[in-house]
């Protein structure tokens, strides 16, 4: 992982050991399923479809998951910096036996910047990135101009950009930076929840708070 490599990072750092369970998944699908950061990766070798998808910050999959079974014709490249969230993951891709997603294990700044080629990318999905609530950590929030500039740069004109988050200054946020930047709202502010987005542990989390959830929906300009 490169996390070194970025002042600023948009993840809590966690500590502790992998389970043997994890660390034993993660080997036995690396080639299978595991891209290597630091590479540049040719879509068209990875997979079969023509348009793939990045969900950064997956989490434990639970989104990806339920995307992939729900849209075969669409790859997913899921991105995750914690480690336990990418072998519980590749579980449920193996026991899904789906073949439409790849995963990397890594910051995705780098991984973005180094492995994805521009202009390639059908779409990319951010839900519940970490709010960073405290006024003196704002700066460690992920969707910020120069982040939403190399995003822009890796997808094709007209792409989608979809993100969520039960935190309303971030939302607020989030239209701002990306407002300002390549992308267009395909809406007012912010859209509808769409059912077709699965709930995630984190939103459901939000939710339990009492906490309202905005949907963003951009396009790349062309
Ligand atoms: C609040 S969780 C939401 C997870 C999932 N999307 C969900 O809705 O349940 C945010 C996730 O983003 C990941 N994350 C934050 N910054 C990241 C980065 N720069 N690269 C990859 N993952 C990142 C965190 O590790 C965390 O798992």
């Amino acid at each position: 992982m490169t996390t070194h490599e970025r002042r600023v990072r948009s993840f809590h750092s966690r500590q502790g050991r992998l389970s043997p369970l994890n660390a034993t998944t993660l080997e036995s699908h690396r080639t299978k399923y595991l891209l290597e950061p630091h590479q540049a990766i040719n879509l068209r070798d990875v997979f079969d479809q023509e348009q793939v998808v990045l969900e950064i910050g997956c989490g434990f999959g639970e989104a990806t998951v339920a995307m992939a079974t729900a849209e075969p014709d669409v790859g997913i490249i899921a991105l995750e910096v914690h480690t336990r969230g990418v072998a519980r993951l590749l579980q449920n891709v193996d026991a899904a036996g789906l073949t439409n997603i790849r995963a990397a294990n890594t910051d995705a700044v780098p991984f973005i910047r180094d492995c994805i080629a521009p202009l390639s990318l059908h779409g990319a999905r951010i839900f519940f990135p970490d709010p960073w609530p405290k006024a003196r950590h704002n700066k460690r929030r992920l969707i910020q101009p120069e982040f939403a500039a190399l995003l822009a740069s890796k997808l094709a004109p007209g792409a989608f950009l979809h993100c969520a988050t039960d935190w309303q200054p971030y939302a607020e946020h989030m239209l701002e930076a990306l407002t300002a930047s390549d992308f267009t709202n395909t809406t007012q502010n912010y859209m509808p929840r769409p059912d077709w987005r699965p709930l995630t542990r984190y939103e459901q989390a939000g939710l339990d708070k009492g906490h309202a959830v905005f949907d963003l929906l951009f396009t790349r300009q062309n």
